[in-house]
């Protein structure tokens, strides 16, 4: 077992050898151990964005969960390699909604809807999925006129979705699919979920019917576990508190919340507070601790008392990170995330749909 400081040596040497042939990109949730060698840390959408930025490194090493490197690995250069430093690093999330449980639903949605678009030449239903989902599905969308969202952009993206779409079937966060629309203004009852047989009961195409988004059953184990309790908690202790959570949360959460938005706002937010504040804050620990590090003039607290961080973010270890970059040295390209061809073009044309979608 090497010690933190063999780790360290042996990543920055192999940084060094590699030169601008390498990037590193950290997602904002991995461990401060891991992001010390990230060249960019971002949001899941910055971090999309930089895979594009570096067309000349030969590896893309990403610091991140699956779906993340998936991502890097259709947006880069056919021949640059994106590696995961541990293939164990998935989303629970990501993997709640599955290919063929998406093709059985839009199915049914053609039954009941047909595809003809209306008056308004607008379809009857778009396909959105979230970041946090495989290839398969981002193909899904491309082949069916839909689009990609990220946290930090899903209300411009339900815009441009329902400029084309009388409905929009969301997928798979349903949380973050509700709070986005809710602050759009969409009724509640015109918001089911998916899955009519378990969850809907009573008559299906009527409940559908007047629908404008159709939740997946999605959702993260990390944001779950937000609850009122802790924000009343927090309200007591700290009267002036600043709540701000992420909208993956539950709705009654960022109902309570002073605030709520992506990874990268809660960051900015917080960055942007001119005098001392307390914020109590909804989102993966090890995001707020280093946030509390950074800004030490501010009192930073996780809402959750009990650690909570992402554990398949927290899969990549400085010793993976180390055994990906010296096999690079080695001219061996370890844990390289490969999506297959055809998913990736269908899959690159949503999420270039998201690029270029303008607020
Ligand atoms: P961001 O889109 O804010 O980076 O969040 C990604 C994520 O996995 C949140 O749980
Ligand atoms: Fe997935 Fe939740 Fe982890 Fe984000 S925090 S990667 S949504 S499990």
């Amino acid at each position: 077992n090497a010690t933190d400081e063999e780790l360290d040596r042996r990543i920055l040497k192999a940084k060094e050898v590699l030169g601008d042939g390498v990037v590193v990109l950290g997602h904002f949730y991995q461990r401060d151990e891991v992001v010390k060698y990230a060249d960019f840390v971002g949001d899941s959408f910055q971090l999309a964005n930089a895979a594009l930025t570096k067309p000349d490194a030969k590896a893309i090493v990403f610091c991140g969960v699956h779906f993340m490197a998936e991502t890097a690995d259709i947006l880069s250069a056919p021949e640059q390699a994106v590696i995961l430093p541990n293939l164990a690093a998935g989303c629970s999330m990501a993997d709640m909604a599955d290919i063929d449980s998406v093709e059985a639903a839009w199915a049914e949605l053609e039954a009941q809807f047909g595809t003809e678009p209306d008056a308004d030449g607008k379809v009857p239903v778009i396909p959105v999925t979230y970041m946090n989902s495989s290839a398969a599905l981002k193909g899904f969308c491309g082949e069916h006129g839909g689009i990609v969202c990220t946290s930090s952009n899903a209300e411009m993206v339900l815009t441009w979705a329902f400029e084309r779409a009388q409905r929009v079937l969301f997928f798979p966060d349903q949380h973050l699919g509700r709070n986005t629309a809710k602050a759009m203004g969409v009724p509640l009852e015109q918001m089911p979920m998916w899955n009519p047989r378990l969850t809907l009961g009573g008559n299906t195409a009527e409940i559908l019917q007047d629908s404008r988004v159709i939740l997946w059953h999605g959702f993260c184990s990390v944001h779950k576990r937000f609850n009122m309790a802790q924000i009343e908690r927090a309200r007591g202790e700290f009267p002036e508190v600043r709540v701000i959570v992420h909208p993956e949360c539950p709705m009654e959460v960022v109902d309570a919340a002073d605030e709520y938005g992506s990874t990268d706002y809660i960051r900015k937010a917080i960055a942007a507070a001119d005098k001392p504040t307390t914020f109590a804050i909804g989102t993966e620990i090890n995001l707020v601790n280093r946030l509390a590090n950074e800004y030490p003039q501010h009192n930073i607290f996780c809402l959750d008392p009990v650690i909570c961080p992402c554990s398949t973010m927290y899969r990549i270890h400085p010793g993976y990170l180390a055994w990906v970059l010296e096999g690079l040295v080695e001219g061996e390209v370890r844990n390289q995330i490969t999506v297959d061809p055809k998913v990736a073009q269908t899959a690159k044309i949503a999420l270039e749909r998201m690029l270029a979608a303008k607020p």
